[in-house]
This record gives structure tokens, sequence and C-alpha cells, in this order.
């Protein structure tokens, strides 16, 4: 059975501060992480000519989860580059006849932000992209767990955040089962 929630991760390092929270959170709860890096998703293309790349499979194994975490850092006050790929191929779903299907399947789910950055709080504009994206695809909205990397990775002061996040998967599974 899968995991009730699935994680999409994107940093330009695997094991740097936002991996290491969104592994943190996954130790805790019932979340399949996905790394997108190792991924060949491209860019949006209004031909659709990249229908053939890995894409629209991981879609599927993401509509297969109830909750879908984005995990980034923030990259000048957005999320890094293959995610922001990832957000913008998400409009195939919206575009494609045989694919729209699926995207309404999105207003089913819940979606969570994990972020990172030098500052205690994620920007606005970062959280404002996602809420508004996640508003436009008629999903819920479940929060962001966000830390504070300015001095490097800090596993005490990331304890407290990871467990809210795994407090909310927990809280956002049980409201739609
Ligand atoms: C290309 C780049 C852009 C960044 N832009 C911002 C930014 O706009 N605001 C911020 O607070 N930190 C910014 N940072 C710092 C990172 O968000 C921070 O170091 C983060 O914890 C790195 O996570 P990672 O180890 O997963 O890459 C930036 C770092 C890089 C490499």
């Amino acid at each position: 059975m899968s995991a009730s929630a699935i994680a999409l991760f994107s940093s330009g390092r695997r094991h740097g501060n936002t991996g290491r929270l969104i592994d943190t959170i996954a130790a805790e709860a019932d979340v399949e992480v996905v790394d997108l890096a190792p991924l060949a998703i491209a860019p949006y293309d209004y031909e659709h000519s990249n229908r053939d790349d890995d894409f629209e499979p991981l879609m599927r194994r993401v509509l297969d989860h109830q909750s879908i975490v984005f995990a980034t850092p923030v990259y000048w006050y957005g999320p890094n580059g293959p995610m922001k790929i990832f957000l913008d191929r998400v409009c195939d779903l919206l575009d494609l006849p045989a694919l729209k299907p699926e995207g309404r399947r999105l207003r089913e789910k819940t979606a969570y932000v994990v972020s990172t950055s030098i500052y205690p709080d994620a920007p606005a504009p970062f959280v404002e992209m996602f809420r508004d994206t996640f508003d436009y695809l008629g999903m819920r909205y479940g929060g962001i767990a966000h830390l504070d990397c300015r001095d490097g990775y800090d596993a005490d002061a990331a304890a407290p955040v990871a467990a809210e996040m795994v407090a909310r998967l927990a809280a956002g599974s049980a409201d739609s089962s």
C-alpha cells in the first residue's frame, strides 16, 4: 500500500538543509520522498512534445496520495529550478484533454510546503506563489514548515518544525479517512 503522503523534493543537493528537514519529517510520518533531481522532466512546452519524459508517470504516482508535500529551499524568493519546472508542467493536466480527468483529481488533495532559507520565515512571494497555485488548482493548503538555516542545519531547531508538519500531515490524513 502506498504512503498517505508523497513529498516532491528538489534542491541543489540531496542531503543539504531541505533534504535533511524532509528526511526528518519522513522518519516520523508516512511520507514517500521523491527527489526530482534524477528525473527527466522537461520544461513546459506549448506543443507538448515532451510527453514521453518522467512527468506523467510521476504525476500518476503523486495522484495516488492524499497529501502532497512540496519540499524546496528558497532560491531567490521562489522554489528551486526543477520544482518550478514541475509546477509549470502541471499545466499539462489542464491543457491536454486526455489528462484533464487527472487534473481534476488534484481537487481532492491537500498540499503542504517544506522549506529552508537563511531567514526565520519563508518570504511572502514564495508562500504566496505556492498558496495561489494550490488555490488555482483547487487544492486545499495544509500549511508550511519552514526552517531558518542561516547558521547551517541545526537538528535541535529542526525537530519542532518537523514535528509540527508531522502533526499537520496526521491531521490531514485523519480528515480524509
Ligand atoms: C541560488 C540560491 C538562492 C538563494 N536565495 C535565497 C533567498 O532568496 N532567500 C533566502 O533566505 N535564502 C536564499 N538562499 C539560501 C538558501 O535558501 C538556504 O541556504 C537553504 O537552506 C539551502 O537549502 P539546501 O541545502 O537544500 O539547498 C539561496 C541559496 C542559493 C544557493
